[in-house]
């Protein structure tokens, strides 16, 4: 592997796994690289532990741990830009008290977070990774009036449970399959918004038992950690879907496991997973789940987005700047 490029007075930079080409170039005319050809995969934390030794600043993904450990490896450490928008991954209060400043990716990801979570309803709904399985498989023999029914998203009520930018950006778009929406959060939209979409604001008690659909749009926090536990499951309606393009935690995947089990949820969309990329053994084997890689945000320009926002506030604060986006203190 070859490491360290650049010129002598750059600041020293780890880029923790490899970005997009056009943010790996930037990166390399920008910094001093501490690895010029970081890996695909997820690195050894050993290796990580060693790189950051000279590190200035992190470019760090959401698969790392920036923890006390780490940012105690890396004593010149100035600034972790995180190329996401959640930045559970991360000790900030550790790394507040050391005066490093942590940086995210808000905004660019919201309308490709959207369109996922999109998909992954009408997947989940409609039957659609099921239907091509069973079309795979070479049972398709004959159109069928009874063959793989689902449910109509139009006569559904959904429930959105947090309401940021991603949760506002689902609601514009499901507000034009005609979906009663309804959303739980502890902050109103603004009332023209409410209007467009015809989200009615309610407590998250009442969005559980009416909904018929449950999308999570939530930040992984102590407070949103199990979120959804058994008592949750066992509020909802009966035959609800379950949508979750957040953080996996949120969820008790054990619980979930046993309310579909029971039969009371009818299915389950998953971008992700309490335990990534582990995923309980019970839901591999369900038609009823549709189980997706955490790819959210993953199209291309956004992803080359998520890691200019990174790489330009990574220059910002090593020049001594503000960044633009600054996870919040
Ligand atoms: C993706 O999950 C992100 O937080 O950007």
């Amino acid at each position: 592997m070859n490491t360290g490029s650049g010129t002598g007075h750059s600041p020293q930079v780890l880029i923790t796994r490899c970005l997009p080409a056009p943010v790996m170039e930037t990166a390399a005319r920008r910094f001093h690289l501490l690895d010029t050809d970081p890996p695909e995969d997820l690195p050894e934390r050993g290796t990580l532990l060693d790189r950051v030794a000279d590190a200035e600043g992190i470019v760090s993904l959401l698969t790392e741990r920036i923890d006390r450990q780490l940012i105690d490896a890396a004593p010149r450490l100035k600034c972790v830009a995180n190329v996401a928008v959640g930045y559970d991954n991360i000790d900030l209060e550790y790394a507040f008290s050391r005066g490093i400043e942590v940086t995210h990716t808000p905004g660019v990801l919201t309308d490709t977070t959207a369109e996922l979570t999109v998909g992954l309803i009408l997947a989940v709904t409609r039957r659609i990774v099921e239907a091509d399985r069973y079309t795979r498989d070479g049972r398709f023999t004959c159109w069928g009036p009874t063959l793989l029914l689902g449910e109509d998203l139009g006569s559904m009520q959904v429930g959105l449970v947090g309401m940021g930018r991603i949760g506002r950006a689902v609601a514009a778009r499901l507000a034009g399959f005609g979906v009663r929406l309804v959303y739980a959060d502890r902050r109103a939209i603004p009332p023209e918004e409410a209007e467009r979409t015809g989200a009615v604001r309610v407590p998250l008690h009442q969005l559980l038992v009416s909904s018929d659909l449950i999308s999570i749009h939530l930040p992984l926090t102590g407070e949103t950690r199990h979120l959804f536990s058994r008592e949750t499951f066992a509020s909802m309606k009966p035959g609800a879907y379950l949508v979750n393009s957040s953080r996996g935690p949120v969820i008790d995947e054990g619980a979930l496991v046993e309310a579909l089990e029971e039969g009371r949820l009818a299915g389950a969309g998953l971008d992700v997973f309490e335990n990534e990329p582990a995923i309980h053994p019970g839901l591999l084997g369900r038609d009823d789940v549709v189980l997706l890689p955490h790819i959210g945000s993953a199209s291309t320009a956004t992803r080359v987005k998520m890691g200019m926002m990174a790489i330009d506030d990574m220059t910002a604060v090593l020049a001594g700047g503000p960044p633009r986006f600054p996870v919040p203190r």
